[in-house]
């Protein structure tokens, strides 16, 4: 039902994001709409001082919603919608105690960033940007039988760190390369996924060490936050390769450092990293057996336009105190 202009919810948009969203906002009626439309991330004070007074917040995952945020918004703070599936960023039990509603967007991206991490485990075993590399610079001279090998997905064993919707995915997408076993860990057994890849559910530390090649496809929580450690590297094959595309603070920086310069491991491929961005001058960039990319996983212009499409969707919802269609249960 549309409401008379001085009724409008206020809603504030945290980034320029896929136009779609922000025209189901602008035309519901229901709604007027204060957007920061730029690609760069809002200034803290900017945000606190839009949202003070909003209704709805549609936000992204760079934006901290803490105490200070909440507070800075007040009482009529009804919706917050994150155009991601991770929420970490999201203080739950302050939003929980306020009685705000929180969307997010599963599902819409899981094909996107599984893709992507197949395509960031092939890039980091088979050396791709080594290999172009030589290209450019001349290292390529003849054809070397000894040269740029890595490590094939055939007959391999693949372990995956939470076999959510991305982690099944990832291993729906790795199975026809011919992938002998999979191997999964997290809270509990899951055997619905686990049986459409004949996963086996172990312990962490039977992963660790029985895998080729171990995918980190976890929510990060207290419990996810710096488990792959210096312990878990020691723990996994000389020969295997981690790759990541959950959240930075899953693995600890220097460990992986550690693993990766002595060759307690072969290769790392990160599509997440601590801190967003990761300085130019870091150390991990200086490694060859180290591919990081800037967070992309969820990056096709069809996936963003159904993330923002869906967050617009879940703030309607929420404003209009109907239910979401994809709200996180809390
Ligand atoms: P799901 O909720 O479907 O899956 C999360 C998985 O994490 C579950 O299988 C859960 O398993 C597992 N998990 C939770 N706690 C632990 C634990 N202590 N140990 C091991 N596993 C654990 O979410 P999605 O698959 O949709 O997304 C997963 C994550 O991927 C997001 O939270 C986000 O951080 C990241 N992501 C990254 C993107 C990128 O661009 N790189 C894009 C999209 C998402 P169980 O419940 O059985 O413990
Ligand atoms: C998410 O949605 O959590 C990703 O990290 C970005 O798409």
């Amino acid at each position: 039902m549309k409401r008379s202009q001085h009724q409008l919810a206020k809603v504030y948009v945290s980034r320029r994001v896929p136009q779609e969203g922000v025209n189901l906002l602008q035309d519901s009626g229901i709604c007027e709409v204060t957007q920061w439309d730029f690609d760069e991330t809002v200034p803290r004070s900017e945000l606190l001082k839009q949202v003070a007074g909003a209704h709805g917040l549609f936000c992204l995952l760079t934006e901290k919603i803490d105490k200070e945020l909440l507070d800075a918004a007040g009482p009529n703070l009804k919706v917050i919608s994150t155009m991601s599936v991770g929420h970490d960023h999201l203080s739950l039990d302050e939003i929980k105690k306020r009685g705000i509603r929180v969307g997010y967007t599963p599902d819409v991206l899981t094909a996107a960033t599984a893709e992507l991490t197949v395509a960031l485990l092939l890039a980091t075993s088979r050396r791709l940007m080594e290999a172009v590399e030589e290209v450019k610079n001349g290292g390529w001279s003849a054809w070397k039988p000894l040269w740029l090998c890595g490590f094939g997905l055939q007959e391999s064993t693949v372990g995956i760190v939470g076999l959510g919707r991305i982690g099944l995915a990832i291993a729906e997408r790795l199975k026809p390369f011919g992938v002998k076993r999979f191997l999964y860990t997290g809270r509990q057994p899951r055997p619905e996924p686990a049986a459409k890849v004949q996963a086996e559910y172990v312990p962490l530390n039977t992963l660790a060490s029985q895998s080729d090649f171990i995918i980190l496809s976890c929510s990060f929580t207290p419990d996810t936050q710096g488990m792959c450690n210096k312990d878990f590297f020691a723990k996994m094959k000389k020969t295997a390769i981690l790759i990541n595309s959950s959240r930075g603070a899953v693995v600890n920086q220097e460990d992986l450092y550690q693993a990766l310069t002595t060759g307690q491991i072969a290769a790392a491929g990160m599509d997440v990293t601590v801190p967003e961005p990761l300085p130019t001058n870091h150390p991990l960039l200086s490694l060859k057996n180290c591919v990081v990319l800037p967070h992309i996983g969820s990056a096709t212009y069809a996936t963003r336009n159904a993330m923002s499409v869906l967050a617009a969707n879940n703030l309607l919802a929420g404003l209009k105190g109907e239910p979401m269609p994809s709200e996180l249960k809390m």
